[in-house]
């Protein structure tokens, strides 16, 4: 086989996605699940260990310990039907930050997952916001189908109110609590029956009954249940069909065009905990989900994944994995082109020739260096020398630069000050390279230098991190204070008026590190006010991409 077409045969059977989720709705058990199927077994194990530790954070410290586990479970690979999975973790919980949000910008889809009783949640929205700008595929399941949830059709009505988007059931539920009997396969017309007695749901052998559609005589025969209640098998299936005929007249149907734009979102229904429904939406999931796909270069050219040009660019960078080595590790995210270890690349940015020779992948614990790889992979480059920074790209030649991974705006922020004046240069190098590394944002007062700068995190408990890094890796002491604002802003257009903002109560008018303009809200209202006020301006939540950033190191 030429190396074109084993890229090309890489490629297709690569899905490379993230869960997003707002913490509690399964996520953590969904993907134990997947594992399972992908025969990771002893993987799975470390998801879980990981749940378990979840609650006793409570400091920095705790995040350290948990660290291994969080890392070693950046990526997750595993095989199904000959397919590669690349599970991408995106951190949640108490270590939400922007690499949470970064970590999207290396996915070419995302499942959406929604705890059913609680329907679309804070965490949830903000994380399918990113996706919605990037434009790629969400895929919807909706969990603890066995625990008394919303209607179903009021939870599609809160997709599409709440967060803009239309959905296409692929199954549909019947019942839900102690009366839930399982899903249809609107697809392939089978009863996918939910068993309680744990055995075959434990073990992915459904019950799948097939029908000849849900005017099939047989169909209410089948909802019986344990207690075999014919009354009640009729109740479910009335609602039922109700509910489906609706869909049938109402609904969206399947349209794997809108559903590549972002535009639709199949929806599935099951119970994680239960194992029901997972290997049902994990077939689909590769079947509609997309292969790794082109990305735009920053001058606006395509480069599919099967070309022959080596190509990647760095998503997250994570410095300390090993407390005992202080090394710095940036994750890669293959575009297109074969990655062998010991090749030879270009860092565009910095335009100089760099060897990869330690590509690392993460398994549990351990680290196992990858000979090879392809489009979709996840990668960890061991960068000693610091050079590598989020957004960088590195290729085979010609040298092509991706359009940047964003800076998202931040919704904590605080003052720093230190307890030594003598360590104010060691408190500028590290602010300066911790915010490289995306840990915090930095904002600076207009005209003042790197004087009293104020710090922007995604994720609060981000300021501890950056407590702590401080005085470890700087040995500086700080002092931090939070401040009131709940908004970051990056503002374009014309008529900005960066003093009248800096003169109100309830605003405040910095610049970011490329000196582009950003305003702080106190609140929701100040927000609103300044936008409807001020129609010509744009208040963005990403930053604005700043050309020509080549040069800079
Ligand atoms: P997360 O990673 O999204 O935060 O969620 P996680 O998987 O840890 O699940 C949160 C809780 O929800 C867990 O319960 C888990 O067992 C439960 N759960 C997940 N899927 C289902 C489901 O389909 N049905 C039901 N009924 N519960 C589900 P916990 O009590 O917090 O933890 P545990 O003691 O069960 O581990």
């Amino acid at each position: 086989m030429s190396l074109q077409e084993k890229l090309k045969k890489e490629v297709e059977r690569r899905r490379t996605f993230a869960i997003i989720s707002h913490p509690d709705a399964g996520k953590t058990t969904l993907t134990e699940k997947l594992l399972l199927y992908g025969g990771a077994i002893h993987l799975a194990g470390a998801v879980r260990a990981k749940a378990n530790q979840r609650n006793t954070t409570s400091d920095w410290m705790e995040i350290e310990k948990q660290r291994g586990i969080s890392i070693s479970t950046s990526v997750l690979q595993f095989d199904y039907h000959g397919h590669q999975i690349n599970l991408l973790d995106t951190p949640g919980h108490k270590d939400f930050s922007e690499d949470t949000y970064r970590t999207l910008t290396a996915a070419d889809a995302a499942v959406m997952l929604i705890d059913a009783a609680k329907g679309v949640e804070p965490q949830t929205r903000k994380l399918f916001e990113v996706c919605r700008m990037r434009g790629i595929p969400i895929f919807t399941f909706i969990n603890k189908l066995d625990r008394p949830s919303q209607q179903p059709l009021d939870l599609l009505a809160e997709l599409e109110n709440v967060l803009g988007i239309r959905s296409c059931p692929m199954s549909w539920p019947i019942g839900q609590g102690d009366r839930f009997r399982g899903v249809y396969d609107r697809t392939s017309k089978e009863i996918l029956a939910f068993q309680t007695d744990g055995e075959a749901n434990q073990k992915g052998r459904l019950g799948a009954i097939q029908v000849s559609g849900t005017d099939d005589p047989n169909f209410v025969k089948l909802l019986g249940g344990p207690r075999n209640d014919e009354d009640e098998a009729k109740e479910l299936y009335q609602t039922f069909k109700d509910e489906i005929d609706l869909l049938e007249l109402a609904g969206d149907p399947f349209n794997q065009e809108l559903v590549n734009r972002g535009l639709l979102t199949p929806v599935f229904f099951g119970s994680a905990m239960n194992n029901f429904g997972v290997e049902r939406f994990l077939q689909r999931f590769i079947e509609f989900a997309p292969q790794p796909s082109a990305r735009l270069t920053s001058e606006g050219d395509v480069v599919e994944a099967f070309s022959p040009q080596f190509s990647g660019f760095v998503f997250k960078i994570q410095a300390n994995m090993d407390p005992a080595h202080r090394d710095r590790v940036a994750f890669m995210r293959i575009s297109s082109g074969h990655f062998e270890r010991n090749m030879e690349v270009t860092h565009s940015r910095l335009e100089k020739k760099v060897k990869l020779s330690k590509p690392l992948n993460f398994f549990a614990q351990e680290r196992v260096i990858v000979d090879e790889a392809w489009p979709g992979d996840i990668v960890g480059l061991l960068d000693t020398s610091g050079e590598l920074r989020i957004g960088d790209t590195l290729c085979t030649p010609p040298a092509i630069e991706y359009a940047g991974v964003p800076r998202f705006s931040p919704e904590h922020f605080a003052g720093i000050t230190i307890k030594d004046p003598m360590k104010r240069k060691q408190l500028q190098k590290g602010l300066e390279q911790l915010s490289e590394e995306g840990v915090v944002q930095i904002y600076r007062q207009r005209g003042m230098g790197d004087k009293d700068p104020v710090l922007g995190a995604v994720g609060a408990l981000q300021f501890e991190v950056l407590q702590h890094r401080l005085k470890a890796e700087y040995s500086v002491d700080t002092k931090i204070e939070k401040m009131g604002f709940v908004h970051a802003r990056w503002v374009t257009g014309e008529g900005y008026d960066a003093d009248f903002f800096e003169r109100r109560e309830d605003s405040r008018a910095l610049v970011d590190r490329d000196e582009l303009p950003v305003l702080l809200f106190k609140s929701d209202w100040a927000l609103r006010w300044a936008e409807e006020n001020y129609k010509k301006l744009k208040f963005l939540t990403t930053a604005p991409e700043v050309r020509g950033t080549k040069k800079k190191k």
